[in-house]
């Protein structure tokens, strides 16, 4: 199991909307794929049908109140599994960081679903914040996602999440978080600016940013407001095939070099 944080402190650039439907794309392609909302927003658990209820989410496993049972749900995608979020998340930010082990307790907390092998992927939405639930989810992470909208003010915050994972790499808390890769969001060709940001973070960034871009979509907003993944609300949008797109990719990249998946 590959756990995959996606990430970026910075708000609205695409992060829980990039969790849900490359999951679910994932899955229709026949990966497993368990989907964990640490945002105490919850809005990845909304986009697919889920309430926040209390005791249902992740903290109470985090503060070592209770265990992992009963805390895996299934969705409607047949491989597609989900740790909804509630709003109790967000005590971790106050209560786990008085623990000492604070930093790498989720992924202590993760380490039996990785023995069990029964998901290939665990994709984490994290909150726009700096706060423990971010970093804990990189220092658990095998790679970090990050999504950037196509604007100049995504370029700072790219620099600063970049930083981040250097430091969680280099402190030792998690040497071997790989950087997965930046996906560019909420692309607009008719304007000059968002291919000149995509053309900027290609410039520094290279290979480590996705080929496949995501475009700025109205269909992205009404699926969420159906509480449906974009695979189930618009089946051939531009917006959806971006995202099938992407899960191709993705898994592509998982694979030796030169081999490649089929679609
Ligand atoms: N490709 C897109 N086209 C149009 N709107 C989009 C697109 N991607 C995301 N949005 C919209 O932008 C807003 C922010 O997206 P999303 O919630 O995925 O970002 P986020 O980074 O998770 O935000 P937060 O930091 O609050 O968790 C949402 O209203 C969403 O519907
Ligand atoms: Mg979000």
């Amino acid at each position: 199991m590959k756990i995959i944080a996606i990430a970026n402190q910075k708000g609205g650039v695409g992060k829980t909307t990039t969790a849900t439907n490359l999951a679910a794309c994932l899955a229709q392609r026949g990966s497993r794929v368990l989907l964990l909302d640490m945002d105490p927003q919850g809005n990845a658990s909304s986009s697919l049908g889920y309430r926040a209820a209390e005791g249902q989410s992740l903290y109470r496993v985090l503060i070592g109140y209770d265990t992992l049972a009963g805390k895996v749900l299934p969705t409607r995608f047949p491989t597609l599994s989900l740790i909804p979020a509630s709003m109790e998340l967000a005590g971790c930010e106050v209560e786990l960081v008085r623990s000492e082990n604070h930093l790498t307790r989720l992924r202590d907390v993760l380490q039996p679903l990785k023995a069990l092998n029964q998901f290939d992927f665990l994709i984490i939405d994290c909150p726009p914040s700096l706060g423990v639930l971010m970093t804990s989810a990189i220092a658990a992470a095998d790679g970090l996602l990050i999504p950037i909208q196509c604007e100049y003010f995504g370029l700072e915050g790219l620099a600063r999440i970049v930083d981040i994972h250097d430091q969680i790499a280099a402190s030792g808390v998690n040497p071997h978080v790989s950087l997965e890769g930046i996906l560019m969001t909420m692309y607009d060709g008719r304007t000059s600016h968002s291919r000149s940001v995509v053309a900027e973070v290609r410039r520094v960034f290279e290979n480590l940013v996705y080929q496949t871009v995501i475009p700025r979509s109205i269909a992205v907003a009404e699926s969420q407001s159906y509480e449906k993944a974009l695979i189930e609300y618009d089946t051939n949008g531009r917006a959806t095939q971006a995202y099938r797109a992407l899960a191709e990719e993705f898994l592509n990249r998982q694979l030796p070099q030169g081999d490649t998946q089929a679609a």
